[in-house]
């Protein structure tokens, strides 16, 4: 009855239809005929499976009214839960529906709860709600094995630039679960507030976690009079002796309380107290934790927790002995990322503790620190966590390390090789903070958990991976929702599944937006699409918007202001005569609102071609081994060296961290006609066709795509695309469409020097 091997084998059309399950399981054999939940339908589970009896009964209550008895017998319509020891990974489960009955099996009470939330996924959306009406639901007749290709698929919010409650944080653990995610990393201090109680030191709270307005909080109030999911959540707002402050911390109490609710999602938390840098709120609270006494901003960073004082161990060992109370997680992170370390060479007691211990650098005094907070984590029976800067100046073989700056490619193939266990958190994709695009899911299905440069046998020491919400610029509960959903789907799947399919992953997904409604998740709708920002016609043009979504209303304002639910519906070919500027948005049937497009149309006449004497294939390229602010800045510089291109793609040989790099020479037009340019960059790049600036995308910013349209007869035109790298990304591509078709690569024929 059990497959002893799992058989992988590839999605087909009717799998999308009738399974719509995501993370899609390793192997699912689809059957005849359904399961029938009614009346008579009863649980026989094994007794230690109590808790996933409870959580069984709710769900097929709220899907059919019924109120479902246990039993134990195993007659006809009974859902039997049993323990197989057989099973070798402790999340997965085999899971058989048939006419007659259900059988789940699972070595663990977490492969039980993984098996529910496939059946979860089964059932129709309404099991989402509090259902009362009683009415026979079936389930499809299957056969699944199942378990995770990764053990780490985990999930980071940081509470502190922005806080969330703590039914925030059920709710985000409740979707977590439903897409078996299984690590909650709570990044619970930084520099802009300290969000836990800590007995020992109450004024880590009192004075610690409430702050007066920032400037992140000032660019997020700007923002929120576009879009109002940017406004700050006014329960985190008080005022006190006459001033305003923004913040709030989670009582011991609470953390309990929310512990319990992980445990019994089969959540782990990961606490968080970032040290040594990053510690201005606390350093706020007790001056005396930094060397010279209190924090001020640097350059980059604030002033860390000096290093070099015993009170400062001291301070962090009680610390940590209340958060290891608190969380019975074997990981604990220490952060360590991003630290101004120059501050403490002029210290005397870290001159001190250099002469003594032989230390060199202030790289070794970051590695003393990390490397003494390891062995008293370990004292206590826990792992410690750092982010990847704690492999600088020497790291234990011991630390767990996450690694998050793309910039280091090395970074996790050294910790990985010498024997470290890795978790990857790369800023691209990763980074949910980062805003999404239409680009964003795929990257994220397709990124590499391990990277090229491992073996096998190293490639065991990456745990998996997780997705990071830094919260500086997502001041509230439904601006998290947009920025993590739904990419978190795509980051399920990818460490879950075996079969991975995009195809059939984004027809599942279509199918999962009704139950996040239901779960009145504030998701990123399904980008529109059929159009580009920047249009130009001739005498007319047609807009087509093209929706994913079909459920989706397309709602319109030509004077500038925001789309409501009240604005006219955009009909599905409207056609443009005069110069104007569109704003357009989906809603769904709740009335809530997506995205905001703006698009401009202007009127313009055919460009004219030049007639030119070269017929040398390829651009001149110009490198400028520099960092620059803006595309702009590249002209009439001097270039460190010149070659020919013959795409747009950045050299593998470019390994500077900043540079800029200048693409010259013609495009060769074959046919007169409107001509779309899709220009995707991190960081900043602008495309010059003939005398116009055809797309602007210059910054420096994470990759986006920016369009833009230009009228080109037949022939040939100067063509100048300027790209700025400031350290990061190293993302650059160029596409075409003829008026609004699909992106395309740009032929290398076309271009000329
Ligand atoms: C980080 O983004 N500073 C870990």
């Amino acid at each position: 009855m059990i497959c002893s091997v799992f058989v992988v084998t590839n999605s087909t059309a009717q799998q999308i239809t009738d399974y719509p399950i995501i993370p899609y399981p390793s192997y699912l054999k689809p059957g005849k005929g359904s399961f029938i939940i009614n009346e008579h339908t009863q649980i026989n589970a094994d007794n230690i499976f109590e808790r996933e009896v409870s959580f069984l009964k709710e769900l097929l209550r709220n899907a059919s009214g019924y109120s479902i008895k246990e039993t134990k017998l195993q007659a006809k319509g009974t859902i039997n839960l049993q323990q197989d020891n057989n099973l070798s990974n402790e999340e997965g489960y085999y899971l058989s529906i048939k006419p007659e009955t259900i059988l789940i099996t699972a070595k663990t009470n977490t492969g039980i709860y993984r098996a529910l939330q496939t059946i979860r996924q089964l059932l129709p959306y309404n099991v989402e709600t509090n259902n009362t009406t009683k009415k026979a639901i079936s389930l499809p007749t299957l056969e699944i094995q199942d378990e995770p290709v990764y053990h780490w698929r985990g999930m980071h919010l940081d509470v502190s630039r922005h806080f969330f409650s703590i039914d925030y944080l059920k709710k985000f653990m409740d979707v977590m679960a439903l897409y078996k995610m299984n690590k909650l990393h709570l990044h619970l201090t930084d520099d802009q507030g300290w969000r836990i109680e800590i007995k020992k030191y109450p004024k880590l709270t009192e004075e610690g976690a409430w702050r007066t307005f920032n400037n992140q909080d000032s660019a997020c109030m700007k923002l929120a009079k576009e879009n109002p999911d940017m406004a700050i959540d006014t329960m985190h707002i008080i005022h006190k002796n006459g001033k305003t402050l923004y913040g709030g911390f989670y009582k011991q109490e609470q953390i309990k309380e929310l512990v319990a609710y992980a445990t019994s999602r089969h959540i782990d938390i990961i606490p968080e107290i970032d040290m040594p840098g990053h510690m201005m709120a606390a350093i706020y609270a007790y001056p005396n934790l930094s060397c010279e006494g209190g924090s001020q901003w640097g350059a980059l960073f604030s002033t860390p927790i000096c290093p070099c004082k015993e009170s400062t161990f001291a301070f962090a060992e009680d610390v940590f002995n209340e958060i290891f109370e608190l969380f019975p997680s074997e990981y604990v992170h220490l952060g360590a990322d991003e630290v101004d370390r120059k501050t403490w060479m002029n210290a005397q007691a870290c001159k001190e503790l250099m002469e003594k211990e032989g230390l060199k650098s202030p790289e070794d005094l970051q590695s003393y620190f990390v490397k003494r907070m390891e062995k008293f984590f370990h004292s206590k029976g826990k792992k410690l966590i750092g982010w990847d800067e704690i492999l600088e100046g020497g790291v234990s073989k011991t630390a767990y390390v996450m690694y998050w700056q793309s910039w280091v490619p090395e970074a996790p193939v050294k910790a990985a090789k010498s024997g470290n266990y890795v978790i990857m958190t790369p800023g691209n994709p990763l980074y949910f903070d980062y805003p999404p695009d239409i680009h964003s899911l795929k990257n994220i299905y397709s990124f590499n958990v391990v990277p090229a440069a491992l073996n096998a046998n190293e490639a065991k020491f990456i745990m998996g991976a997780q997705a990071n919400i830094w919260t500086e610029y997502i001041p509230s509960e439904k601006r998290a929702d947009f920025m993590y959903m739904p990419r978190m789907t795509a980051l399920a799947e990818r460490l879950w599944s075996k079969q991975l399919d995009y195809t059939s992953y984004r027809g599942r997904l279509i199918k999962h937006y009704p139950r996040l409604d239901a779960l009145k998740i504030n998701y990123r709708q399904p980008d529109l699409t059929g159009f580009t920002q920047q249009n130009v016609f001739t005498d007319k043009a047609i807009l087509q918007v093209q929706k994913e979504l079909p459920t989706l209303n397309v709602r319109y304002t030509l004077d500038g202001s925001i789309p409501a639910a009240t604005s006219p519906v955009l009909p599905g070919r409207y056609t443009i005569t005069k110069p104007l500027t569109i704003k357009m948005a989906a809603f769904n049937e709740q009335g809530v609102r997506g995205e905001i497009y703006t698009i401009q149309y202007r009127k313009e006449t055919f460009a004219k071609p030049v007639v030119v004497q070269t017929n040398k294939e390829g651009l001149k390229t110009s490198y400028y081994k520099k960092y620059f602010k803006s595309a702009t800045l590249l002209d009439g510089q001097d270039p460190d060296s010149i070659f020919v291109s013959k795409d747009f793609i950045v050299p593998s040989s470019i390994t500077a961290p900043s540079f800029g790099l200048q693409y010259e020479g013609y495009i060769q037009i074959p046919e007169t006609g409107i001509y779309s340019f899709y220009l995707t960059c991190d960081d900043g790049g602008i495309l010059y066709i003939g005398d116009k600036e055809v797309v602007n995308n210059d910054g420096l910013h994470s990759a986006i795509q920016k369009t833009g349209q230009v009228a080109l007869q037949k022939g040939q035109y100067p063509l100048r695309l300027a790209f700025i790298e400031g350290g990061g990304g190293f993302k650059l591509e160029l596409k075409y469409g003829k008026g609004n078709t699909e992106a395309q690569d740009i032929p290398g024929r076309w271009l000329r020097n």
